[in-house]
């Protein structure tokens, strides 16, 4: 079987190893943007280039007679990959442009989601223009999120209190948006505990899997500014220590409606990773956000603790069976942590010489931006090397992760606390004082 992975970082790493796993006889064909030493010893075939280059990839595709596709980051998704895909007779793991959209546009989900009466959602208005503004963000009364309505790169969501800290401000980001041609969605900003929970669906059909937890600030004790997420953990029960079963549940609900009314409104159903950017709050779960992909991290921390072949799960998501297979994970915890650049996320160094040989176990490396030199591996300026601990309990998790990370020699750094017991006695009690 030939399967193209579409991405090169580390979630892709992670992706490229569960297909590995597989009993089934595979050849992975990487379609990836930078030189990841990890994937590459996986595949059989690497090809460097765009990876929202659509031609370069369906016609890298066509010539190595591909049975399937796995698409990796949100990119490729935003730009159709999937659609053009299809017209060629390869199926993919990964939504069409059209249902891509509840990544790839704010306004589309918090309207489905409104449409649909799926519970979770903030109070919200869009705007194309500034009229009705000012009126909205009073009304929220402090506690306003602006989105702009597009992949940003993770930089169009600004948050009062964080980033903004007066109308005035808020009002000059709108404009500013305004300004660039890019509408917006502002909404309720809620008060709790993010985490994830993402699905496996094959368009009517969902397999949910363990929830996770990122962390989104560059420093110890959650501060300093947003990042790609600096590391994240899941518990070997599944759930997350300040989560209640009611709460996953709810979770799994929402997860499981949206899927509904995609299928619903389009009549085509959403094929791939369904990721839930969930918080639990006084009053319940709701939704922040949905991507229609795997998180990174959240990749590296679910697909080594996964039972069921890998393979078969995306050959159920393709064909519509995913009901047919038990999808199941090991009761492991993992911790994860990335190790990025001195200076990251703002003013990153960048090529600089990193050392991984003084790792014990190369198996909970995840490569992500790096790049595989003559004269060894150098860090290229974004997150570098997630480190994934995997224990019978969060302890044992956090600490492989932690000795491991230290291990790895450059200018680099990393979240000590991430999956620490004091950490997570911290978010327990922010719960519980909701
Ligand atoms: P998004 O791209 O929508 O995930 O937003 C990025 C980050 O902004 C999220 O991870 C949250 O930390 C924060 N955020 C987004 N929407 C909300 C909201 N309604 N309430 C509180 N925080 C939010
Ligand atoms: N972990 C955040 C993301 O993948 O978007």
């Amino acid at each position: 079987m030939n399967i193209l992975l579409i991405g090169s970082g580390a979630r892709e790493h992670a992706i490229a190893r569960a297909i590995r796993r597989s009993p089934q006889e595979t050849n992975i064909f990487c379609f990836g943007s930078s030189r990841n030493p990890g994937i590459f010893e996986l595949v059989h075939e690497y090809n460097f280039g765009s990876i929202t280059d659509i031609r370069a990839i369906t016609n890298f595709a066509r010539k190595k007679n591909i049975d399937f596709a796995i698409v990796g980051p949100e990119a490729p998704l935003e730009v159709g990959i999937v659609d053009e895909l299809k017209k060629i007779n390869i199926p993919a793991v990964g939504p069409t442009k059209q249902l891509a959209q509840l990544e790839t546009s704010k306004s589309f989900t918090r309207n489905l989601l409104k449409e649909f009466y799926i519970p979770g959602e903030p109070k919200f208005k869009y705007f194309n223009n500034l009229k009705g503004v000012r009126e909205f963000l009073t009304e929220l009364n402090q506690l306003y999120v602006i989105k702009a309505d597009g992949l940003m790169g993770g930089k169009g969501v600004k948050v009062s209190g964080d980033h903004l800290h007066s109308y005035e401000e808020a009002f000059e980001y709108c404009q500013e948006l305004i300004n660039i041609g890019c509408s917006f969605v502002i909404e309720e900003k809620f008060v709790g505990q993010e985490f994830s929970l993402m699905s496996f669906c094959d368009g009517e059909n969902l397999a949910h899997m363990p929830a996770v937890q990122d962390h989104k600030r560059t420093f110890v004790d959650d501060q300093g500014s947003n990042t790609g997420g600096m590391g994240s953990y899941s518990d070997n029960n599944h759930k997350l220590p300040f989560l209640t079963d009611e709460d996953i549940k709810q979770a799994h609900e929402i997860n499981t409606s949206t899927a509904r009314a995609l299928y619903g409104k389009f009549s085509e159903g959403f094929k791939g990773i369904l990721y839930g950017g969930f918080m639990i709050t006084k009053n319940g779960v709701k939704l922040i956000e949905y991507n229609a992909r795997f998180g990174d991290p959240e990749c590296e921390n679910i697909l080594p603790i996964l039972k069921t072949d890998f393979v078969t799960i995306c050959q159920a998501i393709i064909s519509g069976n995913l009901d047919k297979i038990n999808v199941e994970f090991i009761n492991k915890a993992t911790v994860c942590k990335y190790a990025v650049p001195n200076g990251y996320p703002d003013n990153p160094v960048k090529n600089q010489k990193i050392d991984t040989s003084a790792v014990h176990d190369k198996n909970c490396l995840y490569y992500a931006s790096v790049d595989a030199r003559e004269d060894g591996l150098y860090e290229t300026g974004s997150r570098t090397i997630a480190v994934v601990g995997i224990g019978d309990n969060l302890e044992e998790a956090e600490r492989i992760a932690e000795e491991e990370i230290c291990r790895i020699k450059g200018p680099l750094f990393h979240r000590k606390d991430i999956g620490t017991e004091k950490l997570i006695r911290k978010k327990i009690e922010m719960v519980n004082n909701l």
